[in-house]
């Protein structure tokens, strides 16, 4: 791919899309919510599909010309339902928050009582956040985590599921470190005769790669983003049971969205194509191999992480013992060229905006080739830039390069980079 054309007509644009380059290259990204596409990806979502409208779905579009970016989207779907075993795929959601918009208005009325993990304990916005559409439409009872353990009470919800009876309970969270127990929601929504939605974003990827249970045998509706530990496009789809088939479909179109971005459900294609492949049942372990491995060098590092542990991708670090909060954190560490997000622990007495934690995720730097000796490196790496907190910056400096060397052990696009555009892209 190049990008000589952008380059040519657009400098402004072409300097920031290098300067980003540059720094997916040449930093440690352990955002649990991202992760480095292949190129195969990259190149679908950059092709002249994003030219094409296509309202409406396979051999039934409001469009003419839509037989090519038919055959891309009939190969998403199948591909979708045999990587997760479901009977039903609608892979049109343009995000993950629009997955969830649209398979809540499938199964509930605006007023109806939904039940989902509170954003404070690791859910998402969309569980039904006050700020968020799912709060403002909704009538939502939050569970949380137990207190002592910081995971999740089965016996705590099944108690608030008896005396609220939603009509919804979702599974899944931004920032939950633990497995799910599917069967247990599936039997408490049974039980007060409630729908049960798993919203899998974060773990859809080892769902995919057979390193985490998967919900879809258990939930009524699954939806997902494919950009998080699946490691496809920016986007999101929805699996459901095929009783759930026709409502799904038509709340997203024509109930929710208009024309489908076609680029992008071609590059789901390629996604879902890339995740049926052996080699990415080995990421997923190692995923998790990493995930363990980055877990056990924080807690070397004298580093308190919530539940203490981890059985997924991420981990939740709690900065009370540092004296420091977590937005100090991620911008201590962003400084040396380790990016991670402030994030809120449980019972945060910190503001959404400072938080008393940071979140760490390892499916990005696994994409590069990283292994276990590797996040050994990178756990000692944050644990000197947590103890440098006089700010020495000399300190500093030997830390960035340290990341820097690091990073170029794994390059990344290396051959996207435009040595042309030197350090000044990332000033
Ligand atoms: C659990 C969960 N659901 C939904 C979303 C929303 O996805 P998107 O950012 O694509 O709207 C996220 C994103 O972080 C998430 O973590």
């Amino acid at each position: 791919m190049s990008y000589e054309s952008l380059k040519a007509g657009d400098e402004a644009v072409h300097r920031a899309v290098q300067g980003e380059i540059r720094r997916q290259n040449e930093g440690i990204e352990l955002i649990a919510s991202e992760n480095f596409t292949s190129r195969a990806v990259l190149e679908t979502v950059g092709s002249p599909l994003t030219n094409k409208y296509a309202e409406g779905y396979p051999a039934k579009r409001y469009y003419g010309g839509c037989e090519e970016v038919d055959k891309a989207e009939v190969l998403a779907i199948d591909r979708a339902k045999e990587l997760f075993g479901a009977e039903h795929a609608n892979v049109q959601p343009h995000s993950g928050s629009t997955a969830n918009l649209i398979a809540y208005f499938s199964l509930l009325d605006p007023g109806d009582k939904m039940m989902g993990m509170s954003l404070a304990h690791g859910g998402h916005l969309t569980h039904g956040h006050p700020v968020n559409f799912s709060g403002r439409f909704f009538d939502v009872v939050a569970y949380e985590v137990d207190k002592e353990t910081e995971v999740i009470d089965m016996d705590r919800v099944r108690e608030l599921a008896k005396e609220h009876r939603p009509k919804l309970i979702v599974a899944g969270a931004s920032a939950y470190p633990r497995l799910w127990d599917f069967e247990a929601f599936q039997n408490i929504a049974r039980e007060v005769d409630a729908r049960f939605l798993t919203d899998m974003a974060h773990f859809a990827g080892l769902v995919a790669g057979g390193a985490h249970p998967s919900p879809v045998p258990h939930s009524d509706v699954v939806t997902s983003t494919t950009h998080k530990t699946l490691r496809g496009p920016r986007a999101g789809f929805i699996l459901c049971r095929d009783e759930f088939a026709k409502v799904i479909d038509k709340t997203n179109f024509p109930g929710m969205q208009g024309g489908p971005l076609m680029h992008v459900i071609a590059a789901k294609a390629v996604c879902f194509g890339e995740a049926l492949r052996p080699e990415f049942r080995e990421y997923a372990r190692n995923v998790v191999t990493n995930a363990k491995a980055l877990a056990d060098g924080l807690i070397e590092q004298g580093l308190r992480l919530v539940s203490g542990g981890t059985d997924n991708h991420l981990m939740l670090v709690d900065m009370t013992p540092k004296g420091i909060s977590g937005k100090k954190a991620e911008r201590l560490l962003g400084e040396v060229g380790i990016t991670v997000n402030k994030n809120a622990i449980p019972f945060d007495p910190k503001k959404p905006a400072i938080t008393s934690g940071i979140r760490i995720g390892t499916p990005a730097v696994t994409t590069r080739g990283m292994g276990t000796e590797a996040m050994g490196r990178i756990a000692s790496l944050i644990g000197a830039t947590l103890a440098n907190l006089e700010e020495d910056e000399a300190v500093k400096a030997e830390l960035k390069g340290e990341v820097e060397a690091l990073a170029r052990e794994y390059p990344l696009y290396p051959d996207l980079v435009d040595e042309a555009i030197g350090v000044e892209a990332r000033a």
